[in-house]
């Protein structure tokens, strides 16, 4: 009896989808998952298919990024996933994978890091993943996140607010202020320039999410952040050099 315990350690001959032998896992099985595996970055998944398009997608992403944009920016990435996942789980009318794929797919064609057109990143990933329907849907989500892109449209479908809030919310709280620093460092900027940004940007997140879920989580780093520049003032003056 042939089983697969990486996966569901269930009997594969009872295993109700028709899929290729070497394939015989995850790929397309929807059964509910009831322990979580050690190597799932995501668990608790729903489903198994979920499991196993979450791990492959992760695998890809790490790769796209180490190989063509130096690492950057995949651990962005991953915490955008989670973020995601965690409104998702509060948004009942959402399509899961859509989401997923979506959220781990923001920035593979992101043209600060890769010079590709159309998408090509993530439909490389996705052509052998998801049927031609679900991957319009996912590059059309993945496309509605970007403000510059949209010209500061709210994304169409409930999938695109979730991937943009779970974007924006990464920019916020503690890792926002880690990731706003650390940006001023790469390019050269005494600190109290990058405390501009928080005037300019970081602190009209808030106002601009789209769902309920993501609402909750921004004011408590808004608060964080407002706490953060009132001990910072506190420290060095309120003359803004510091
Ligand atoms: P995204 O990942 O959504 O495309 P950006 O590439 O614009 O966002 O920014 C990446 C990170 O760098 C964010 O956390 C953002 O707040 C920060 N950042 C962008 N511009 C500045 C700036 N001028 N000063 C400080 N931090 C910045
Ligand atoms: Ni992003």
């Amino acid at each position: 009896m042939e089983t697969n315990p990486a996966v569901c350690g269930k009997d594969c001959a009872s295993c109700p989808y028709e899929i290729p032998e070497d394939l015989r896992m995850a790929a397309v099985c929807s059964e509910k998952k009831e322990t979580a595996c050690s190597s799932c970055p995501s668990y608790p998944c729903d489903t198994i298919r979920e499991c196993a398009l979450t791990g492959q997608a992760t695998a890809y992403v790490h790769e796209l990024f180490n190989g063509n944009a130096g690492g950057h920016d995949v651990q962005h990435t991953l915490r955008v996933y989670r973020n995601a996942m965690q409104i998702a789980a509060q948004e009942p009318g959402c399509d899961r994978l859509t989401v997923m794929l979506a959220a781990l797919l923001h920035d593979a064609d992101d043209h600060k890091l890769f010079a590709t057109k159309n998408n090509e990143n993530a439909r490389r990933f996705l052509a052998d993943q998801v049927s031609l329907e679900q991957m319009e849907e996912i590059c059309a989500c993945i496309n509605s996140v970007s403000f510059s892109q949209n010209k500061g449209r709210k994304p169409a479908s409930l999938e695109g607010m979730i991937v943009q809030d779970a974007d924006r919310l990464d920019a916020m709280g503690a890792i926002g202020i880690a990731r706003a620093f650390a940006f001023g460092g790469e390019h050269g900027r005494p600190l109290h320039e990058t405390v501009r940004h928080f005037d300019e940007k970081l602190l009209l997140l808030r106002d601009l999410m789209n769902t309920e879920p993501a609402k909750r989580i921004a004011a408590e780093r808004h608060a964080f952040m407002e706490a953060f520049l009132e001990q910072l003032k506190k420290e060095t003056g309120s003359s803004g050099s510091i």
